[in-house]
């Protein structure tokens, strides 16, 4: 099962590519020209719902280097099956800066840039330089610069415009030699606070982010989950005054172009379903905004619940919440 939801569903045709030739002879196999595509990595934001009828490549191409350095800087270029914790790990423990806000994130490199990884007051869009990639249909490689990948709240041209058009092959990051410590995400700043810690270093950053997530969110071995499985809803302004006035306590970050993000855990959790179950899946007891499957779960089932979820949520609020997972 390829899948952190642990749900059970078939392709027709599977491949593992290990190197980048493997995967450019896997493209160009006559057999698979006429065949739906779907790139996998750590199928750690993906449910499937159905068998898949068509060819799931699994991408493994490892590596990690340091490319170049300055005095302040250092580009580490991450290939596309590299776990990405472990990337995060290597990085504090050599004290380059950048990613320990987005320790303990499950899935692979090459899903980063995709979606815009973000926690903790940091997105990997930070520490971004450029990625190169390979062009499903016709094996070509191209590479992608900061602003062609068009980041956006757990958002890129990869979801967009160029969707199921590119497999990412590698990330090349930028990292910093003098790292800015970052708390400006209240629980971690709370976190530091409470030891009465008022000069962490990034490996403290890494281990605070570390023991505040496993205090949310589920344990990945006990239950099948694929983390947030909707993303945070953005409002207009006006919207938010109707739901402020009506809920006092609502909690808002202000985002660009007067926009506010509510969180989507919060709608949930007021719609009544933190910690409910329905059938073999629920709402998670301590963060509503992650599914879970209790054992046995189907896709379907776990997709039928977003929905009335979606729903409730729409009847109490009028807010649209959109699902963050990739549904198959
Ligand atoms: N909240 C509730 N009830 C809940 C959950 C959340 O009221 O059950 C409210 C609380 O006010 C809380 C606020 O929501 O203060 C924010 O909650 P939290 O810090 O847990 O973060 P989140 O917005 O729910 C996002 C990411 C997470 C990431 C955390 C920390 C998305 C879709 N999710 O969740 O990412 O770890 O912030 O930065 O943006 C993931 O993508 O799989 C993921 C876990």
């Amino acid at each position: 099962m390829y899948n952190t939801f642990g749900v059970k569903a078939n392709s027709l045709y599977f491949e593992d590519a290990d190197t980048l030739s493997e995967l450019i002879n896997i493209l160009k196999n006559p057999l698979y020209q006429n065949v739906d595509k779907f790139i996998l990595g750590g199928g750690s934001n993906v449910l499937f719902t159905q068998d898949f009828n068509g060819l799931v490549i699994k991408i493994s191409l490892k590596g990690i280097n340091v490319e170049k350095e300055d005095e302040n800087n250092v580009y580490v270029k991450a290939y596309a099956g590299e776990i990405w914790d472990d990337l995060v790990s290597y990085s504090v423990e050599k004290g380059y800066g950048g990613f320990e806000n987005l320790s303990g994130i499950p899935g692979l490199v090459g899903a980063t840039p995709i979606q815009n990884i973000g926690a903790y007051g940091s997105e990997i869009k930070s520490s971004f330089e450029s990625l190169e990639a390979i062009n499903i249909n016709t094996g070509e490689t191209r590479f992608f610069n900061l602003d062609e990948c068009k980041f956006g709240y757990r958002d890129s041209v990869f979801k967009n415009e160029l969707k199921n058009q590119y497999v990412v092959v590698s990330v090349l990051y930028k990292l910093s030699k003098k790292p800015i410590i970052n708390l400006s995400y209240k629980a971690l700043k709370d976190y530091f606070d409470l030891i009465k810690n008022n000069n962490p270093t990034i490996l403290d950053v890494r281990n605070a982010v570390i023991k505040i997530r496993s205090e949310k969110l589920p344990d990945t071995i006990k239950f099948g989950t694929a983390g947030s499985f909707f993303k945070n809803a953005i409002i207009s302004k006006d919207k938010f005054e109707i739901l402020q006035k009506n809920y006092p306590d609502v909690p808002f970050f202000l985002e660009e172009n007067e926009k506010y993000k509510i969180p989507t855990g919060w709608l949930i959790e007021k719609a009544g379903f933190k910690g409910q179950r329905y059938g073999n899946c629920g709402v998670y007891e301590k963060q509503a905004l992650v599914l879970i499957n209790f054992g046995g779960a189907t896709g379907l089932e776990v997709f039928e619940f977003s929905k009335l979820i979606q729903d409730k949520v729409k009847s109490i609020f009028d807010i649209d919440i959109e699902r963050e997972v990739v549904v198959i």
